[in-house]
C-alpha cells in the first residue's frame, strides 16, 4: 500500500488519478488532496477517499469547506496560497502528484523533494523554472523523480534498462494541436473557442492554450533536458497528428523505441503511481488494424515558441522562468480577450529579450523575483496601447 498526497485533485490530471486509485484502492491510500477554488469538487472526494489532510489556496472557499466539512472528523484543512506546499512538506507520505497548474507548482515540488517523498510531477512549469533546484535535491536518486507527462512518461519506459551512452537523441511527438497546417495570419484570427477545442486530449484551460500556439511542446523540451539529463540537441519535436505514439528514442546503432497507447492520461499516471510496476487501467488497445501513423516538421515560422523554449533552455538561469510566467499571464490575456493567439507567444518573446539574468547562481528568491517583474512586463505589454 503506497500513501498518496494529491495536490490539484479538482483539475484534469487530479480527478484521472483519483480514477487509478478508485480501481486500486488495495494499492494506493489517499492522505492529502488539494484545490485552488473548486470547493464543491473538493468536498466530495473528501467524502470519498477522507484523507486525513486537505489543503485549498483560496480563503473564501476555505469557510465554505468548512462548513460543508462540519459532519467529517479528522480533517486538517490547510488554507492559503501556501497550503499545497505545506502539505507536500508536512503530512506523512510516500509520495506526492504534483499536478498543480503553473508557477504555483514550483513550492510544492521542491517541498516534496527536501522532506524526502517521491514526486510524481504533471505540473512541467516547476521543472521548466527550478530545474537546476530540482536537479540538485535529487542527486544520486533518480528514482524520486517519476515524470506524469505522457510524452517523459513514453521516454521512461523507452529507456528502461537501456545505457545512456546509447542514446543518440529523443524525439518528443505532438499531435500539433487545432491549429495544425494554419498559417501565422490565419492564427492570428483564431477564437478562443477554436484555441480550447483539442483534437486529441481533454486538459486543463492552460495547457489546451499551450498546446494551441505549441509553448506546451517547448515547455516539454525543457523538461526533457532536465529529466533525462539530455542536452538539446538531443532532444527533438516532430508532429504525429494521430497521438498514439508519445514519444521515441533513437539509439546510436540506428534502432528506435517507442511508446504506443491510446492518448489517455490514466496510462501514464498509472505509470508513475505504481512504478516500476503497471496496473490495469481500463484503457483500451490500439486499434492497430485501423490506425494510421503519420510524422512531419513543427512549422516553426508559424509556431515561434518552440524556438524560443530551445533559446531560453540553453540560456538557462531566470530565463526559462521569465518565458514561463509570460506566457502564463499572455495566455490568460488570451483567454480574456485581450490578445489575439499569436500575442502570446511575441508576447513571451519581447519578455524575455528584456531580461537581465541577475547572477549565475539559481535561487528560489532570484526565481521568485524574476517571475513576479516577468508578469508585471507581460501585463504592461498586454495593457499597452497598439
Ligand atoms: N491535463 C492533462 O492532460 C495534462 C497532461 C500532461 C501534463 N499536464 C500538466 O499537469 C498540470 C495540471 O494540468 P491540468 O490540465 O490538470 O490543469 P487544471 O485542470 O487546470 O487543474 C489545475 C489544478 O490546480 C489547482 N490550482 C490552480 N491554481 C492553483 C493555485 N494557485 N494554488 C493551488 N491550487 C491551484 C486547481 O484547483 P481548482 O480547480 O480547485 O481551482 C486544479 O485542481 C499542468 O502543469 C499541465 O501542464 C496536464
Amino acid at each position: 500500500m503506497r500513501t498518496l498526497i494529491i495536490l490539484g485533485s479538482t483539475g484534469s490530471i487530479g480527478t484521472q488519478a483519483l480514477d487509478v486509485v478508485r480501481r486500486n484502492p488495495d494499492r494506493f491510500r489517499v492522505v492529502g488532496l488539494s484545490a485552488g477554488t473548486n470547493h464543491e469538487l473538493l468536498v466530495g472526494q473528501i467524502r470519498e477517499f477522507l484523507p486525513p489532510h486537505v489543503a485549498i489556496a483560496d480563503e473564501e472557499a476555505a469557510s465554505d469547506l468548512r462548513e460543508r466539512l462540519a459532519g467529517i472528523r479528522g480533517v486538517e484543512v490547510h488554507v492559503g496560497p501556501n497550503a499545497a506546499e505545506t502539505l507536500a512538506r508536512d503530512a506523512e507520505a510516500d509520495m506526492v502528484l504534483n499536478a498543480l497548474v503553473g508557477a504555483a507548482g514550483l513550492g510544492p515540488t521542491l517541498a516534496t523533494l527536501q522532506a524526502g517523498k517521491t514526486l510524481l510531477l504533471a505540473n512541467k512549469e516547476s521543472l521548466v523554472i527550478g530545474g537546476e533546484l530540482v536537479l540538485d535535491l535529487i542527486k544520486g536518486e533518480p528514482e524520486r523523480l517519476i515524470p506524469v507527462d505522457s510524452e517523459h512518461a513514453a521516454l521512461a519506459q523507452s529507456l528502461r534498462g537501456e545505457r545512456r551512452e546509447d542514446i543518440k537523441r529523443v524525439i518528443l511527438t505532438g499531435s500539433g494541436g487545432p491549429f495544425r497546417g494554419w498559417t501565422g495570419t490565419e492564427l492570428a484570427k483564431a477564437s478562443v473557442k477554436e484555441a480550447l477545442a483539442h483534437p486529441v486530449w481533454q486538459m486543463g484551460p492552460k495547457i489546451t492554450i499551450d498546446s494551441a500556439t505549441l509553448m506546451n511542446k517547448g515547455l516539454e523540451v525543457i523538461e526533457a533536458h532536465y529529466l533525462f539529463r539530455l542536452d538539446y540537441s538531443q532532444i527533438h519535436v516532430v508532429i504525429h497528428p494521430q497521438g498514439l505514439i508519445h514519444a521515441l528514442v533513437e539509439f546510436r546503432d540506428g534502432s528506435m523505441q517507442a511508446q504506443f497507447s491510446l492518448p489517455d492520461m490514466r496510462l501514464p499516471i498509472q505509470h508513475a503511481l505504481a512504478w516500476p510496476e503497471r496496473l490495469p487501467t481500463g484503457v483500451g488497445s490500439v486499434p492497430l488494424v485501423d490506425s494510421t501513423l503519420t510524422f512531419e516538421p513543427v512549422d516553426r515560422e508559424a509556431f515561434q515558441a518552440i524556438d524560443l523554449a530551445y533559446r531560453v533552455g540553453e540560456l538557462g538561469l531566470t530565463f526559462p522562468a521569465v518565458m514561463s510566467a509570460a506566457n502564463e499571464v499572455a495566455v490568460m490575456g488570451f483567454l480574456e480577450g485581450k490578445i489575439p493567439l499569436t500575442r502570446i507567444v511575441e508576447i513571451a518573446q519581447a519578455v524575455v529579450d528584456e531580461h537581465q539574468a541577475p547572477s549565475s547562481v539559481v535561487s528560489v528568491v532570484n526565481l521568485e523575483r524574476a517571475d513576479a517583474w516577468a508578469r508585471k512586463r507581460a501585463a504592461e505589454i498586454i495593457e499597452a496601447p497598439r
